[in-house]
C-alpha cells in the first residue's frame, strides 16, 4: 500500500508566462461538478476513489494528464510540458518514495516499497535504493511511454538502509529517514555517499534512548541548515514495527552539536515536510485518513498545514494550508488553491524536482518524468 501519499506536492515558483493551451493539458472547470445530479454516500464513493468529473472519462483524463484548474497553473507548465512513463513493473512496488537528485553525478535515486502482501515483496525487497541517469531519461522525454529504455540500477547501500521511505540532499551527500524494521532494526536517519561504494553512516537513531517510531520524510532548512524530519506510525500499520513508543511529531536535528529538538505536534498521522523555496513557511501534511491495517478513517485529516519559520528556526503559527480529495498529488498556490494537478491515474506517493524544470514521480509500479517550466525547492549540493 502506498502510504506516503502527500510528501512534498507543493510548486511554488513559476518562471514562464503563457496564455495558450498547451497540447498535453486541458482545462477542468469545477463549476460543471458543484452540482451533480447524484451524489453517492461515503460507503460507495470516498477517498479511495478517483473523481472523475461529468464530461471526462479516465481515458480523456490520462490522454491530456496536465489538468489546469486555474489559470496560473500554466506559468507552472510552460509551452510544453511533457509526461513520459520511464519504468514499470508488473506488480513489485520498484518505484515508491525517496526521490532525490544527485546534483554530482545527475542521477536519480529512489527506494523500494516493502509493498501489500499481494505483491509478494514483503520485506526482502524493503531495504533496495534504485537509480536512474537522467541524460538517459532526457534521450527519451518526447515519448509517453519509454519503458524498458530507462536502465533502473540497484544501488548496494552498505550498510543497507531498513526501509528507506525519505529523503534529500546534505552536504553533498543524501540523507535518509529510515522506518526500521522488527524490535530491533531502530529507525534511524543514514548518510549515503552518492557514488560507489555507497557507503552509509548513521547520523541517528533515538531520542534520548528511546526509539523512533518509523521515520518518514526529511528536509534541510535553507538558512540554518539544519535537518528537519517526520515521525509516524506507518511501520506500525504496516505491521514492521512495534506498538508507538513515542508521541508523532515533527523533529530538527543539528548534526555538528547532536541537538535533537522537537519541531511540531498535534498530528494524527505526520507524514510529508518541506520548506518554501525562501525558507519563510514550513509545510506538513498529515495523512491520518489511511491507517493502514485499521483501514480508512475518513474523519481524519489528508491535510496540510502551513507554518512560519521564526528567525531561530522554531515553528509557528499553523494553519490549514489544504486538503485533498483524494491520494492523488495536486498543486497548490502559495495561498492554498487548488490551481492543477498532473493526472496518472494511479497512486502516486512521492515525486521531487531533479533539477529546474525536471520532475521525477513514483507511482509504485510505474515511474514518470516529467518536463514543465517551473523550478524546484532549495537543494543542498556543496558543503
Ligand atoms: C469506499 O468506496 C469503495 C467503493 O468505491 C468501497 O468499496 C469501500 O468499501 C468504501 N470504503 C468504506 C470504508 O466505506
Ligand atoms: C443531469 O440531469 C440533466 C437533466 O436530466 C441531464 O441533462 C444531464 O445530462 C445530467 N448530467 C449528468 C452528468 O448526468
Ligand atoms: C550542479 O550544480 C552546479 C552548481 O550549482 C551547477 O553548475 C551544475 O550545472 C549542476 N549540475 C547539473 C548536472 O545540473
Ligand atoms: C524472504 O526471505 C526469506 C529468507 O531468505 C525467505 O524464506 C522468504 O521466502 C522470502 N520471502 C519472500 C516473499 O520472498
Ligand atoms: C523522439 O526523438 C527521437 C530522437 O530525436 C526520434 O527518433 C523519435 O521519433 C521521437 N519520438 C517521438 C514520439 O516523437
Ligand atoms: C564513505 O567512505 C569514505 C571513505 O572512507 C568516507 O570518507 C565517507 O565519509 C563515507 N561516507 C559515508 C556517507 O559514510
Ligand atoms: C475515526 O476517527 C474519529 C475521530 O477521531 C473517531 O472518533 C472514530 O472512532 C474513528 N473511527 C474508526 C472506525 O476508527
Amino acid at each position: 500500500m502506498a502510504l506516503a501519499t502527500l510528501s512534498t506536492c507543493f510548486l511554488l515558483l513559476a518562471s514562464v508566462s503563457s496564455a495558450k493551451l498547451p497540447a498535453q493539458a486541458q482545462f477542468i472547470d469545477q463549476r460543471v461538478f458543484n452540482v451533480l445530479n447524484t451524489t453517492l454516500p461515503p460507503s460507495q464513493f470516498n477517498a479511495t476513489n478517483v473523481f472523475i468529473p461529468p464530461g471526462s472519462t479516465e481515458d480523456s483524463l490520462t490522454k491530456q494528464p496536465f489538468h489546469v484548474y486555474d489559470k496560473e497553473f500554466l506559468k507552472i507548465l510552460g509551452n510544453n510540458p511533457t509526461l513520459t512513463r520511464i519504468a514499470r513493473s508488473a506488480k513489485n512496488p520498484l518505484y515508491h518514495e525517496a526521490v532525490v537528485w544527485s546534483n554530482r553525478t545527475n542521477e536519480v535515486f529512489f527506494a523500494q516499497n516493502a509493498g501489500p502482501p499481494a505483491a509478494g515483496t514483503g520485506l526482502n525487497k524493503s531495504a533496495i535504493i534504485e537509480k536512474i541517469s537522467l541524460a538517459q531519461v532526457a534521450a527519451v522525454s518526447n515519448r509517453t511511454d519509454a519503458s524498458g529504455l530507462v536502465d533502473v540500477i540497484t544501488v548496494n547501500a552498505t550498510p543497507p538502509v531498513l526501509n528507506a521511505n525519505g529523503a534529500t540532499n546534505f552536504r553533498g551527500q543524501i540523507v535518509y529517514t529510515s522506518e526500521g524494521q522488527g524490535d530491533h532494526g531502530a529507525p534511524a536517519l543514514y548518510l549515503m555517499n552518492p557514488e560507489e561504494p555507497y557507503n552509509t553512516t548513521v547520523l541517528l537513531n533515538n531520542f534520548f534512548g528511546r526509539q523512533f517510531n518509523s521515520l518518514n520524510d526529511i528536509v534541510v532548512h535553507p538558512q540554518n541548515k539544519d535537518i528537519y524530519f517526520t515521525d509516524s506510525l506507518y511501520g506500525y500499520l504496516q505491521d514492521f514495527r512495534p506498538a508507538p513508543g513515542i508521541q508523532l511529531q515533527v523533529y530538527r536535528f543539528n548534526p555538528d552539536t547532536g541537538a535533537v529538538t522537537v519541531a511540531a505536534d498535534g498530528f494524527t498521522l505526520p507524514n510529508g515536510f518541506t520548506f518554501s523555496p525562501d525558507g519563510k513557511h514550513a509545510y506538513a501534511t498529515d495523512t491520518g485518513i489511511n491507517q493502514g491495517f485499521w483501514g480508512y478513517n475518513f474523519s481524519r485529516p489528508a491535510s496540510i498545514y502551513r507554518y512560519d519559520v521564526a528567525d531561530d528556526g522554531t515553528l509557528e503559527n499553523r494553519k490549514t494550508f489544504a486538503f485533498v480529495n483524494s491520494g492523488v498529488p495536486d498543486v497548490w498556490n502559495p495561498h492554498g488553491k487548488l490551481i492543477g494537478k498532473i493526472y496518472l491515474g494511479t497512486t502516486s506517493a512521492n515525486f521531487n524536482f531533479v533539477g529546474n524544470g525536471k520532475m521525477v514521480i513514483c507511482a509504485e509500479t510505474s515511474l514518470y518524468y516529467a518536463t514543465l517550466a517551473a523550478g524546484g525547492n532549495y537543494v543542498e549540493s556543496e558543503m
